[in-house]
């Protein structure tokens, strides 16, 4: 089955067609086309997104992008229903639509969560011999959950952040430094630069939510303590190196004694992480030491950089697992919950 997905929940237009065939244990995928077009220097001096220059980039971009794809015969369309921005997401949708009618295909609408989830279990093009139940460590400028699936495409939220999301967190500290929208590969450039030169801030800064007895996460009070240790104060560049290692640190001390909570709790088999915040190079790395000492039986996936962050074989991935395995894209447990748009709307 091959299908032509459409990406539009955010700054990223992506359009790919992704083949994809059952296997013995799971899924085999193959991409034949990607593209994807980001708008992150447009939205850098907002410091953030902008949801109606979002949505006019999209409505630009798409047509542009699509001619690429015009004369490849697919056997779906998917698209993304949401969660995301939705002028951004209505764009992509209403492009979704026209061309599955031209076409005469089925339009596929899927959940952009469930896309960074199924996605970075695909490890070498397969999703294959993956045990159940998984914990994802969704981490995204948008989101920031823990999700647990128990049964195949059924999936719990059991913990989540109470205010900001991390990657908005990396955004909005990296922009308090002066440093380049989006923040989190700043970030953690300084914050390795810091760890080579051993640089380190005097005054340590919180993390929240350490002792909670739950999975979830906040990272609003970090985000203040930042802005109250860097008012009014003009940094070096190593002070700023320092600030982004501290910074790195506290994230990932919370990630790592949630996850550790999380894998307690839910005897998870396998532990994935997705989304934009998942390319970060220091979080990766611990989580991966931690998992390894203290859960050896658990098998640890960790996707390839190149999807975490938005895009459209991720949406091509999740749509093809799912009728693959004979579903549609009801019941999705927690994940409907999160903001779904119906694509009925008109
Ligand atoms: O998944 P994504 O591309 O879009 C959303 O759905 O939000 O995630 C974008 C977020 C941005 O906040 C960006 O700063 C963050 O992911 N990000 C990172 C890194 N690369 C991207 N955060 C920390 N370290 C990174 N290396
Ligand atoms: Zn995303």
């Amino acid at each position: 089955m091959k299908v032509l997905a459409i990406e539009t929940s955010c700054d990223e237009t992506g359009i790919a067609i992704v083949e994809g065939e059952k296997i013995s244990d799971g899924f085999s995928f193959t991409v034949h086309k990607n593209v994807l077009l980001s708008q992150a220097a447009l939205h850098a001096e907002f410091g953030g997104v902008y949801p109606n220059l979002a949505k006019r980039e999209h409505q630009k971009n798409l047509p542009v992008l699509y001619e690429q794809f015009k004369d490849e015969v697919v056997d779906a369309i998917a698209v993304t229903q949401g969660p995301g921005l939705e002028p951004a997401l209505w764009t992509g949708i209403e492009f979704a639509k026209k061309v599955a009618a031209e076409r005469g295909v089925p339009l596929l609408p899927t959940n952009h969560m469930e896309g960074h989830l199924i996605s970075s279990l695909v490890q070498n093009g397969k999703l294959e011999k993956v045990e159940l139940p998984v914990l994802a460590l969704l981490v995204s400028g948008g989101h920031t959950e823990f999700v647990l699936m128990e049964s195949w495409f059924k999936y719990e939220v059991i913990g989540e952040t109470l205010d900001d999301a991390v990657g908005e967190a990396f955004d909005k500290v990296a922009r308090m430094l002066g440093l380049a929208y989006p923040g989190g590969p700043e970030i953690s450039k300084y914050a390795s630069q810091a760890r080579e030169q051993g640089l380190t801030l005097l005054k340590t800064l919180p993390r929240p939510m350490l002792r909670s007895d739950n999975c979830d996460v906040s990272f609003s009070g970090l985000k203040t303590a930042a802005l109250y240790a860097l008012r009014g104060k003009e940094l070096s560049e190593d002070e700023k190196k320092a600030f982004a290692r501290e910074f790195e640190d506290a994230v990932t001390e919370v990630f790592l004694v949630k996850t550790k909570r999380a894998l307690e709790e839910t005897d998870a088999k396998t532990f994935v992480i997705g989304g934009g915040v998942a390319a970060n190079t220091y979080l990766r790395e611990k989580l991966k030491a931690v998992v390894k000492s203290a859960f050896a039986e658990v098998d640890f996936l960790l996707p390839e950089r190149s999807i975490t962050g938005d895009n459209a074989i991720m949406i091509a991935e999740a749509a093809l697992a799912r009728r693959l395995s004979g579903l549609d894209d009801s019941d999705q447990g927690d994940f409907r919950a999160v903001g779904n748009l119906s694509i009925e709307k008109d």
